[in-house]
């Protein structure tokens, strides 16, 4: 089938349903809640919902584990509701992409469950192995979220690997069987008219042969012989040629360690096997690698990471364009400042709604959340955080600040609706803590200030769909050496313009690069009222235009 790319004029909100809103009062985020809030979404200027994983699971991982790919949870309203929230995003012009998890299930998935008992045709459905003389582990890799990535099984009397969670036991994708159940879960989606996938960990899923020691990578050791793995293309390749050609669908890979080089056999235009590609260099300009190695934050390296993404992708395929997501802290107490919320999270908009790329906001995004800090431990729901705070050698204080900065529950708390009591989420008692700065940071109180972020969002949204050089237009990046400020400009035949965003919370002189005459554009957009030409304030951006 041809392609028609509709997702290039797109812009994408992400729902992760448990802290979205809750419509039935029983303090978990669900789909009738989402059915409220469509308008809403489509408010801001978002055409299209990707849904992080809104399967049955147990919950492990939040729903990344799975334990039935054809249905929705009950507790989210099941397919009933789920039809609603299709039918409704449809018929308002808007597309639903499913996040597609198939390196991994839960181990109370049915094929695992016989998998585990020798039933066939499940035996080879997972990736066992015996223990070693004395026990020991397969080989020394390890799991992204707990400890070794290998469990014995009592049952079978082996060991399962798992990249993520104990609970999350990686399928065996060399098996045939294995590919034709992905294929058939994708039909099953499509058919019921959801308009693509959001394909998890989706370069894990290819392990080389033999499972060799990995002697390359010096933390999450394993990865040199799984990320980007033997038959990878192969297999994607496979599920395009027999599956996603025949709609009118599209794929994006979610890929943690990857080179627009790299992702350019994964996502080129001409030949590659999927549509877009999240890549994780953009949100690792404050860490290495993971949030839980924090760096100081670096303009530098984040500007590096935009900039190689806009000029290698050019002309060849087409940017995923993100700042949050459900597994990172929040952007404005990243990059941002909290002292300058407001300012911060609308320049820090304006910084990624104008290049060139499909754009996502994730839930939260759009009215400048903030990481939260509870004084509890135990108030963390994450896996991953709380096997690293369990963990960590280090004093209770210090663990607990490791998880303020780093952990991703940081960004999954509730959505702040409004200031009453749970901040407008939910009637009952949330699953998981609000944070406190509701009643300075909600919704409500955002409609009602034409100068809020939630309204800024909606225009720079707006802005972003009237201007042909965002779509088509080319990158250019000015004094990539600036530590303060970043400046770029998108250039097409018939328009110019220029992005100009201060990370300093400080006032910075400004002068225009060489053959910008400010005078005779015009400031389409900008975060502070009145402002001195040759002079940002904090945080400030300006959106300038030439016709
Ligand atoms: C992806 C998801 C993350 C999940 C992991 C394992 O990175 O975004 O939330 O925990 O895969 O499925
Ligand atoms: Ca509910």
């Amino acid at each position: 089938m041809e392609r028609s790319r509709w997702y290039k004029d797109m812009v994408f909100y992400q729902v992760w349903c448990r802290s979205f809103r809750d419509g039935n009062g029983d303090g978990m985020g669900d789909l009738w809640g989402v059915l409220e809030k469509l308008d809403y979404i489509k408010s801001l200027g978002c055409d299209g919902i990707w849904f992080s994983p809104i399967y049955p699971s147990p919950g492990a991982d939040c729903g990344y584990d799975i334990s039935d790919y054809r249905d929705i949870a009950p507790e989210f309203g099941g397919m009933e509701a789920f039809r609603q929230v299709l039918d409704g995003a449809h018929a308002r012009g808007m597309k639903v992409i499913m996040d597609l998890v198939v390196n991994h299930t839960s181990d109370e998935h049915e094929w695992f469950q016989k998998s585990r008992r020798r039933i066939e045709p499940y035996t080879d459905y997972y990736i066992w192995r015996p223990a070693g003389e004395n026990g020991k582990l397969p080989n020394n890799w390890d799991s992204n979220f707990e400890g070794k990535a290998w469990t014995y099984d009592e049952v079978r009397g082996e060991y399962y690997l798992h990249l993520f969670a104990v609970k999350q036991p990686d399928l065996n994708m060399d098996n045939p069987k294995v590919r034709e159940e992905v294929k058939d879960i994708m039909r099953f989606w499509l058919e019921l008219g959801v308009d693509g996938f959001r394909e998890d960990v989706i370069t894990y899923i290819s392990k080389k042969e033999g499972l060799p020691d990995d002697h390359i990578f010096p933390i999450y050791k394993g990865m040199a012989h799984y990320n980007h793995g033997p038959h990878v293309h192969e297999y994607l390749a496979e599920f395009k040629r027999d599956v996603l050609d025949y709609y009118d669908c599209f794929t994006i890979a979610e890929a943690p360690l990857v080179w627009p080089k790299q992702a350019l056999r994964y996502i080129d235009e001409k030949n590659g096997q999927l549509d877009m590609m999240i890549q994780f260099q953009c949100v690792a300009a404050d860490c290495l690698f993971t949030d839980y190695i924090p760096t100081k934050f670096s303009l530098r390296k984040m500007k590096r990471a935009f900039s190689s993404w806009q000029y290698r992708l050019r002309g060849k395929s087409w940017n995923v364009l993100y700042l949050e997501n459900h597994d990172h802290p929040r952007i404005v107490s990243r990059y941002g400042s909290e002292k300058f919320q407001k300012e911060s999270a609308k320049m820090l908009a304006a910084m990624y709604l104008f290049q060139q790329g499909t754009p996502f906001v994730y839930q939260g995004q759009e009215i400048g959340m903030t990481n939260w800090r509870p004084d509890d431990p135990k108030a963390y729901r994450d896996v991953q955080s709380i096997y690293n705070y369990e963990h960590s050698k280090k004093s209770p204080q210090k663990r607990l600040e490791m998880l303020w900065r780093s952990s991703r529950d940081s960004a999954r708390t509730p959505v702040q609706w409004d200031d009453s009591e749970n901040a407008g989420f939910s009637t009952g008692t949330p699953w998981m803590a609000v944070n406190e700065n509701y009643r300075k940071i909600n919704v409500a109180q955002q409609e009602n200030d034409p100068d809020s972020v939630l309204n800024f969002y909606r225009k720079a949204i707006r802005l972003r769909k009237s201007l042909s050089c965002v779509r088509n237009g080319i990158y250019r990046e000015y004094r990539h050496w600036s530590g303060k400020l970043y400046l770029y400009s998108m250039k097409d035949k018939r328009q110019t313009i220029l992005v100009v965003c201060s990370f300093s919370d400080k006032e910075l002189p400004f002068k225009a690069p060489a053959g910008f005459i400010l005078a005779d554009g015009e400031k389409i957009l900008g975060n502070y009222r009145n402002s001195d030409e040759e002079t940002l304030n904090p945080y400030e951006c300006r959106v300038y235009l030439w016709k």
